[in-house]
C-alpha cells in the first residue's frame, strides 16, 4: 500500500486550511496528525474514532484482526475524506500482534495513539474460563502497557501528540460479576492518570475516556444485558473534544450521573451500588446460558 512521506502529508494539511474552520481543523492536526494508530478500529468505539479523526483529515492505521471489516472501512474513509489509511491485521493478546503494529508504524509520523482495542467477560470469575481471562488481560492491559510505552517515547521524542485509552465507568471500583473487566479498566484508568502527568512536561497529551454503556459488539460478546446504551460517536466526540484540557471524560449523561453519585461514596459503598445493577446485566446468564467468553470472530 502506498505511504505518504511526512512532508506529503503537511501538504495535505495545508489544502485542507483553507475549507471552512480549516484553521481549527488544521491547528488540532498539526498537534496530534499526521497519523493515527486506532487499535480496535473493525468495530464499535474505534470504528467511531476512525471516522472522527478521518473527518479532520488525519491520516490513520486501522489495527484488528477483522481484516475485511478494516479493508472496507478504510477504503470508505479514503473515499470520504481523501485521507490515507494503512490496514494492519493483528491480534493483540499475542506479543508478536502488538510488535507489528510497533514495526508497521515505525516509518510514519504518528502523532495519536486511539488503544480501543478490548473486550468484556461476566459471570462469576471462579466460573470462568481461564484462557479467556487471560486473553482479556494481554489485550485490555498487556498490550495497552507495550503500546503507551512505544508510542508515548515516540510522541515525547517529538515534543507533541496525544494517547487515549479506553477506561470504563466500571474502572472506579470492585465490580461483583464482571470482576476481572473492572479490574483491567482500573488498570489503565490508573496507567492513564499517572502517565497524563509524566509525559505533561514533553508536550503529550494523555486522556483516559470512561463511557457508560454504549451500542457496539462489546455487549454481546461480555453476555450483558445494556439498556439506556449512547452512540459509539458520542465517545469519539465528546473524547476528541476533551483531549489536551482533562485527564479522564465521561462520555454520556449516564456515565457522568453514576459517576458523580458514586464517587460520593466509599469504595465499600460503590461496590454495594453496583452489585444490583450488575445483576440485573447478567440476569439471563442464569436461565441457562453460558459464562461470558469471546464470540466467534
Ligand atoms: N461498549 C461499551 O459499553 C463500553 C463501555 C466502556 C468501555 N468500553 C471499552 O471500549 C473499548 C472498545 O469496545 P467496543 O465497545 O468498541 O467493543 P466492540 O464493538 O466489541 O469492539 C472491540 C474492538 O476491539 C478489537 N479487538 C478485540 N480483541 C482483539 C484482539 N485480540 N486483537 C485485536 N483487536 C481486538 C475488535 O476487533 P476484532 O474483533 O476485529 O479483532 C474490535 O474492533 C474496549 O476497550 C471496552 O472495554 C466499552
Amino acid at each position: 500500500m502506498p505511504l505518504s512521506s511526512p512532508i506529503e502529508t503537511i501538504d495535505a494539511r495545508t489544502t485542507r486550511d483553507t475549507g471552512p474552520g480549516g484553521s481549527a481543523t488544521s491547528a488540532w492536526c498539526r498537534r496530534y496528525g499526521p497519523w493515527a494508530v486506532i487499535t480496535g478500529a473493525s468495530d464499535g468505539i474505534g470504528r467511531a474514532f476512525a471516522q472522527d479523526l478521518a473527518r479532520r483529515g488525519v491520516h490513520l492505521v486501522l489495527v484488528a484482526r477483522r481484516g475485511a471489516l478494516l479493508a472496507t472501512l478504510a477504503d470508505e474513509l479514503r473515499k470520504a475524506h481523501g485521507i490515507e489509511c494503512r490496514v494492519l491485521v493483528a491480534d493483540l493478546a499475542h506479543a508478536g500482534g502488538v510488535g507489528s503494529v510497533i514495526d508497521s508504524t515505525a516509518d510514519l509520523d504518528v502523532g495519536l495513539l486511539v488503544a480501543s482495542a478490548g473486550f468484556g467477560t461476566s459471570g462469576p470469575l471462579i466460573s470462568s474460563n481461564p484462557d479467556v481471562e487471560r486473553e482479556m488481560l494481554d489485550v485490555n492491559c498487556a498490550a495497552v502497557l507495550t503500546l503507551a510505552t512505544h508510542f508515548g517515547t515516540r510522541l515525547a521524542g517529538r515534543g507533541r501528540g496525544g494517547l487515549v485509552f479506553l477506561s470504563s465507568l466500571l474502572a472506579f471500583h470492585g465490580v461483583p460479576g464482571a470482576a476481572h473487566y473492572a479490574a483491567t479498566k482500573a488498570y489503565v484508568q490508573t496507567l492513564a492518570e499517572g502517565l497524563r502527568v509524566e509525559l505533561a512536561p514533553s508536550g503529550v497529551d494523555v486522556i483516559a475516556s470512561a463511557p457508560g454503556p454504549i451500542r457496539t459488539g462489546f455487549a454481546d460478546r461480555a453476555r450483558l444485558r445494556m439498556s439506556l446504551a449512547l452512540s459509539p460517536d458520542v465517545v469519539a466526540r465528546v473524547t476528541l473534544a476533551a483531549l489536551g484540557r482533562r485527564t479522564t471524560v465521561r462520555p454520556g449523561w449516564l456515565s457522568k450521573l453514576l459517576g458523580w453519585s458514586l464517587a460520593l461514596l466509599p469504595r465499600w459503598g460503590q461496590v454495594m451500588v453496583i452489585t444490583p445493577i450488575m445483576q440485573g446485566m447478567t440476569a439471563h446468564q442464569a436461565t441457562g446460558e453460558q459464562r461470558a467468553g469471546p464470540a466467534p470472530r
